[in-house]
This record gives structure tokens, sequence and C-alpha cells, in this order.
């Protein structure tokens, strides 16, 4: 992140979300997209006609579908309370259908100025669910930022984290999940991570790979972590939590759409749903 500048990969981010509610292979309603941004929701650019940008949109759509889904679960067994780490221009927390679901967003904090700047320029009321946390995930402690944000500790929480661990480095994305494993109560947490390149990657989609690396670069948001499905579960096991689901792009958007989708995925994006549905052990006493 450039200091005192917002991401410019969340814009872009929420870009794709906005563009892809024109897509007939809809995976994620919503219509607060295009209007953060300022767009016209019947003057969206076109979908792209490549395969793998349009992969790209679908992906960020069903990680999205695929997380609050499986908040809506976690909610209907009772947990109340929602963190989004990393929110960008997010809008779950502005079309929230849980009526007594609280939400508190973490963001960088120049990003999130940026953020609520947007809101009100769209005229997107801010319910009295939403609780800002700033916090700058590589320097401040989160278990400091939700404390004064509110989050009980008493009570279940969900943790939703998308399109963030690769921009963090490898010991703010573990020192991240252990703040949110260190949860007393039942947790639950959907995460995205970016695997290494396979070895079996074709020479084209390996370019691919390079050119999406620099590009994010250039935006001063380069790529400072990535996992393995092993390694990422073997942290996850050592900090007591189950990975119910570990997905890759391609498996994920076509458990939500139809139709085909590219053999490989040049980033090799992972989404993991991971948690702990009982008390912490010390924490019964
Ligand atoms: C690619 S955007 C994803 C935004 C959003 N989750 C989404 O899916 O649209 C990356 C997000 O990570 C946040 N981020 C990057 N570095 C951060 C840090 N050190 N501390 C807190 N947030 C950070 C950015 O502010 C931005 O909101």
């Amino acid at each position: 992140m450039e200091t005192g500048q917002p991401s410019r990969t969340a814009m872009r981010a929420a870009h794709g979300r906005a563009c892809h509610q024109t897509d007939p292979r809809r995976i994620l309603t919503d219509p607060l997209a295009p209007r953060i941004l300022g767009l016209d929701p019947a003057g969206l650019p076109p979908l792209p006609d490549d395969p793998l940008d349009l992969y790209g949109l679908r992906f960020l759509a069903a990680r999205s579908r695929f997380a609050e889904d499986a908040l809506a679960a976690a909610v209907a067994t009772g947990t109340r309370q929602l963190v989004i780490l990393g929110a960008g221009l997010d809008t779950f927390a502005y079309r929230n259908p849980h009526a007594e679901l609280r939400v508190i967003e973490v963001d960088h904090p120049s990003t999130q100025a940026w953020k609520r700047r947007q809101l009100t320029a769209a005229g997107i009321e801010i319910p009295e669910s939403v609780t800002y946390a700033p916090a700058d995930l590589e320097r401040d402690p989160l278990s400091t930022a939700l404390a004064k944000a509110g989050l009980d500790r008493t009570r279940p929480a969900f943790f939703l984290w998308l399109g963030v661990t690769a921009y963090l480095t490898r010991d703010a994305v573990l020192t991240t999940l252990r703040s949110m494993a260190d949860h007393p109560a039942p947790v639950r947490m959907v995460f995205d991570y970016y695997g290494e390149a396979p070895p079996t990657l074709s020479p084209e989609l390996r370019a691919v790979r390079e050119a999406a690396a620099e590009m994010v670069a250039e935006l001063g948001e380069p790529w400072l972590s990535c996992f393995t499905p092993e390694d990422i579960a073997a942290e996850l096991h050592a900090m007591k939590l189950t990975t119910t689901e570990d997905l890759t792009g391609p498996v994920l958007v076509t458990r939500y759409a139809e139709g085909p989708v590219p053999a490989a995925d040049p980033v090799n994006s992972h989404v993991i749903h991971a948690g702990r549905m009982t008390w912490k052990p010390e924490a019964t006493g």
C-alpha cells in the first residue's frame, strides 16, 4: 500500500464485481457494487471477451458468494458478529440481510476513509449495525482494533477475509490468523490465498501470472505471500482450526455457474472455509 493512498486493488476488485452484475451467469447479486463506485448500473462496461478475464470476474463474485453462503449458515446456528478484514469496497455490510448481525469492517486507515467518502457520495446509508475499525495489519494488533470496535469475545464470530492475504507478508497473515483463532467463542472464517505457480503451468499462463504480479506491484501493492494447500492446512491445524473446504478458483466458479472455466488459474487462487465450533479449552476455565 502506498502511504496515505487508498488501495487501488480494492478499486479493481469492486469494479470487477460491478461488471459482473451484467453477466448472464451471475453468481453474486450486488446492486450496490456499481453504486459504490459511482457507476450507472445501466452503463457498465461490457463483459470481457478474454476467457481468463471473464473467469477472473466470476472468481471475484464466487469467493464473495461462497463467504456469504457460509456466513448465512453460521447466522442460522446463532452467530451474530461478522468481521470483514481488508473490506475494501465490499458492500455486504450495506445490504446485510441478517437483522441481528453486527458487522465490523477492518481496513487500512486510508482505504477505510476513502470507502466512507465513496459511501457518502453514493448516498448509500450506513446501517447502525456497522462499526469501523481502522488497522494496518502489518503493524497494529488486530485484537486491539476489534476490542475498540466492541467485538464480544464471549459470543461466536465469523471472519470474512477476501483478496487480502497476498498483499500481506507471511508473518502478518499468520499473526492475523492466530488472532482470529484466539477468539475464545466458536469461530468460523472464509479467506483466500494465492498458491505457488504449479510446475505444470504452461509458459503462456506463467507469463500471464508474471504480468499480473507486475501490474499490482506498479499499483504499489505487490504480492508478498503465497502458500501451498499443505502449508496453510498445517498452520490452521496448529491453531486448532479445522478446514472444512479448500477450493481452487476453477472448482469454486464451477460450483455456482455452469460452463467452461480455464483448465488452470495462473494465480492459483484458493478459498478456504475453516473454524472451530467449540470454545477454546482454556477459555472455558
Ligand atoms: C484487493 S483489495 C480487496 C478488498 C476487498 N476485500 C474485496 O474483496 O474487494 C485488498 C484490501 O487489503 C487491504 N490491505 C492491504 N494491506 C493492508 C494492511 N497492511 N492492513 C490492512 N489492510 C490492508 C486494502 O486496504 C484493501 O482493502
